[in-house]
């Protein structure tokens, strides 16, 4: 039984567990590019975190940029409509693109955030998420890298959020409503 934190909510996992797993997908990413040219595009907001400590576990010299779209609002449940609010900048013709997820739940923004940029015409064009549901089915939505497999609970924490709080936890905790 995992313990409670400070609001009573179940942690599911650790920080260290995270901080582990971050580790291993760095050094998987710093193996399988190599030196060509890499650029990381977190989806804000719930990649923050998780963006901020995968970047300094890929040591090597990489851009990194940001999109922010929007599918959730402040609801709990995914609106099925993806909108960017904000746009990366940076160009990508010439460089591998990783994009740096929080959590790939529907899989709606990864199927929006892999057309528009592709778009852009990347070199190539991969995923890294901290956290997939065992509901996504693989196969059909490659995930290249993946921190952890969870089920349908809602989770917050590690920059996911329940209704804009709870980003600033350092572990990834079940969110109970
Ligand atoms: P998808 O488009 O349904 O895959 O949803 C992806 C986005 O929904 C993620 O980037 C998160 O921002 C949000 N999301 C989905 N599940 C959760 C959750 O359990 N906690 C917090 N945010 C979530």
């Amino acid at each position: 039984m995992k313990p409670l934190n400070e609001y009573n909510q179940r942690i599911l996992l650790q920080k260290d567990e995270i901080d582990a797993a971050v580790r291993s997908m760095g050094q998987r990413i710093l193996e399988d590019y190599a030196d060509e040219p890499l650029t990381l595009i977190g989806c804000l907001k719930g990649s923050f975190i998780f963006m901020a400590d995968l970047v300094r576990a890929i040591h090597r010299p990489l851009h990194i940029d940001f999109i922010e779209v929007s599918s959730y609002g402040n609801d709990l449940s995914s609106s099925g409509n993806v909108r960017v609010i904000k746009d990366f900048k940076h160009p990508v013709q010439d460089s591998h693109v990783l994009i740096v997820e929080d959590i790939v739940d529907t899989g709606l923004t990864f199927d929006f955030l892999f057309e528009h940029i592709w778009l852009k015409k990347p070199r190539s064009l991969e995923i890294a998420a901290l956290l997939v549901r065992n509901s996504v089915d693989l196969e059909e939505r490659s995930v290249k890298y993946h921190g952890f497999t969870i089920g349908d609970e809602y989770v917050v924490g590690y920059g996911l959020d329940a209704a804009g709080l709870y980003r600033n936890l350092n572990h990834v905790a079940v969110f109970e409503k």
